[in-house]
């Protein structure tokens, strides 16, 4: 795929595969990926002034704060990589931040991705991450070639603390609350792409591909 643009939102409940078709379209497209979740742990881990506000949010599965969130996005989307793409992934995940991304951004489109909740539990309890280079892995539908080690750098593979089953319902709740309004503020301005998200990671990425062509510019 030639493209010249490429400014996309990923939308969808915690483990409908943003990261994963996101990490695919920035290995195979050359398109950055931005996921304010992963911005958030390497903060924790780092144990920054930023690590230590949101530490006790991410682990309850509640949402950090919109003014924070925003503030972060802004100054991200003000590095020259992603002058002409990039791929928001879970952000934004609330009204007032996609108001708030309309004022500095022109996102070509919102792609939601659709997963029934049974199959999210069955997702996030099997998701495997590196710790290293963020690679994501699940221990049925992709395991590693060697067990805990990623097949890409050999760094360790670990399993978040909020892919445990309680925070994962804490999880869903804000998405159902906070964030599945977005996909009728999207669909308003003609601007969202629904997208099947229950088959295989590449017939996914595939049918993203062949369906987004029409919201780009040419
Ligand atoms: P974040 O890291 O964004 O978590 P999330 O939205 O809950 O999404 P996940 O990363 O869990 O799922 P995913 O859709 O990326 O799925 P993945 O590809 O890994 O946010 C974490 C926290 O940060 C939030 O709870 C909040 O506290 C905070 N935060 C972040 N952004 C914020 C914002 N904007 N505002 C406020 N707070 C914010 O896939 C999951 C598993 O399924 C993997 O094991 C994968 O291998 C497997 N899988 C994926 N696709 C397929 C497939 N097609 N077939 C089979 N298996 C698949
Ligand atoms: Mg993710």
């Amino acid at each position: 795929m030639n493209i010249q643009s490429m400014k996309l939102i990923f939308l969808g409940p915690p483990g409908a595969g943003k990261g994963t078709i996101s990490k695919m379209a920035a290995e195979r497209l050359g398109v950055p990926q931005i996921s304010t979740g992963d911005m958030f742990r390497t903060a924790v881990k780092e144990k920054t002034e930023l690590g230590l506000r949101v530490q006790a949010i991410l682990a309850a599965g509640g949402l950090v704060p919109d003014e924070l969130t925003i503030a972060i996005i802004r100054e991200r989307l003000s590095w020259p990589d992603v002058r002409q793409s990039y791929i928001l992934d879970g952000f934004p995940r609330t009204i007032p931040q996609a108001e708030a991304l309309a004022a500095f951004s022109s996102p070509d489109a919102a792609v939601d991705f659709e997963v029934r909740d049974d199959l999210i539990l069955f997702r996030l309890t099997g998701r495997r991450v590196c710790r290293a280079c963020g690679a994501i892995y699940h221990a049925v539908t992709k395991p590693p070639k060697v067990d805990s080690i990623c097949d890409l750098c050999g760094g360790e593979l670990y399993t978040r603390n909020d892919d445990r089953e309680e925070t994962v319902k804490a999880r869903l709740r804000a998405y159902h609350e906070e964030t599945e309004p977005l996909i009728g503020y999207y669909a308003g301005k003609g601007r969202l792409l629904t997208i099947d998200g229950s088959p295989d990671a590449e017939t996914v990425y595939t049918t993203f591909i062949s369906e987004i062509g029409r919201f780009l510019k040419k």
